[in-house]
């Protein structure tokens, strides 16, 4: 089969973004502030995780859907034990054709290798800041940016396809972006610059503390030629630039300043087993209740078919002040992303 389904606004399924654990080792201000992820917080308990068999027996029955790419979330993925027999059981699923991790690379020294050995190849790696008093305040934990950095060029040497996720934020980390284009510009390795959103209902967000497009843009065609690069896939997140004589891109995620909801075909697979179709969304279909009642792969099917088919989510399309600030949404730590 294979054959994509359509939402609403006639959007293909074609990606499956899998939280695997809600919890994270870092409390980064614009995702998990200290002050609502403190000691008390109730995460999830093992046995609400989806299991990997689990997760592995949906990623099938999504490729008979239409999805093509898989992305590992979390929280923090690499918190999840033995993460890499779920690599080796996803690479197993026929039509899958791109398997990738989104990860903030602390727990790299350790376990990179067993997941380039089951097969993964592609790496999403957070860091905010090479200032190393800045960056230990941006991830809640006083980790040194010197730590990920290390864990970066190792999991390069390896053979992992590596970009970097900035999260840009007005008055914290913009002066940081052109220090992280000096750094990354002579590797080959991908950064990319994230307009802050408004995930969740805690990282205190408004318009004032974004840094558009244009505007970090501006600060680099200051020292840079950037050409555009054209879109390699329908859909894709970022848009991409190229600096001349160089070989690497930048690339950035606007979701506020360009919102790119009209080609977003992305479903959401939380940790605890629930579908969102949207990082915005308020509510999820809770699929573990019907995996855990013996439902079988064709009802899994048609449930699922629906959802999307009855998708209408464009929550970028129509962020404004009010939204953002009222509108219930699931926690960025709890979706991934
Ligand atoms: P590739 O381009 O396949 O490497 O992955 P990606 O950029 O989709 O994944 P990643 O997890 O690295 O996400 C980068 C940033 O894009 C994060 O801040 C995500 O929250 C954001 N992002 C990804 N998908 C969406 C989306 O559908 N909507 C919005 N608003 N943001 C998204
Ligand atoms: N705005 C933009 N990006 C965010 N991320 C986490 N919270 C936010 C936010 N409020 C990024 C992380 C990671 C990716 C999964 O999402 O930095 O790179
Ligand atoms: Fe953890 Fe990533 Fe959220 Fe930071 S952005 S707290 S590393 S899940
Ligand atoms: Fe997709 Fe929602 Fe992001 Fe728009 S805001 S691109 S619909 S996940």
């Amino acid at each position: 089969m294979n054959d994509s389904i359509y939402d609403m606004y006639q959007r293909p399924l074609r990606d499956l973004r899998i939280s695997v654990i809600d919890r994270c080792n870092f409390r980064c201000t614009y995702c998990m502030p200290k002050e609502v992820f403190g000691d008390n917080y109730a995460f999830l308990p093992q046995s609400e995780l989806l299991s990997y068999e689990e997760i592995s027996r949906l990623v099938a029955i999504f490729s008979k859907l239409g999805v093509k790419k898989i992305r590992l979330t979390g929280g923090e993925p690499l918190l999840r034990k033995n993460l890499q027999e779920l690599i080796s059981q996803i690479h197993l699923v026929d039509g899958i054709e791109d398997v990738a991790l989104t990860t903030n690379g602390l727990l790299l020294d350790q376990q990179a290798q067993a997941l380039y050995d089951a097969g993964l190849r592609r790496l999403n790696i957070s860091l905010d800041a090479l200032d190393e008093e800045l960056f230990g305040k941006m991830n809640g934990r006083g980790i040194a940016p010197a730590r990920i950095l290390q864990n970066i060029d190792y999991a390069k040497q390896l053979g992992f396809e590596i970009k970097v996720n900035m999260v840009v934020e007005k008055g914290v980390n913009e002066q940081e972006i052109i220090p992280m284009m000096n750094y990354f510009k002579d590797y080959d390795i991908t950064l990319r610059f994230i307009e802050f959103m408004d995930v969740g209902n805690d990282n205190g967000w408004s318009y004032e503390k974004v840094v558009t497009k244009q505007e970090m843009l501006q600060q680099l065609q200051q020292i840079y030629t950037l050409t555009p690069v054209e879109q390699a896939y329908y859909g894709e997140v970022a848009k991409y630039y190229q600096y001349d004589q160089h070989k690497a891109k930048i690339g950035f995620i606007t979701s506020v300043s360009e919102s790119f909801c009209s080609t977003c075909t992305r479903l959401r697979l939380s940790s605890e087993g629930k579908l969102y179709t949207c990082l915005f969304a308020a509510d999820g279909f809770d699929l573990r209740a019907m995996l855990r009642s013996g439902a079988s792969d064709q009802e899994l099917i048609e449930a699922i078919s629906q959802v999307w088919q009855q998708r209408t989510d464009r929550y970028s399309d129509e962020r404004t002040a009010y939204t953002a600030k009222h509108r219930k949404k699931v926690n960025m730590s709890y979706i991934g992303g």
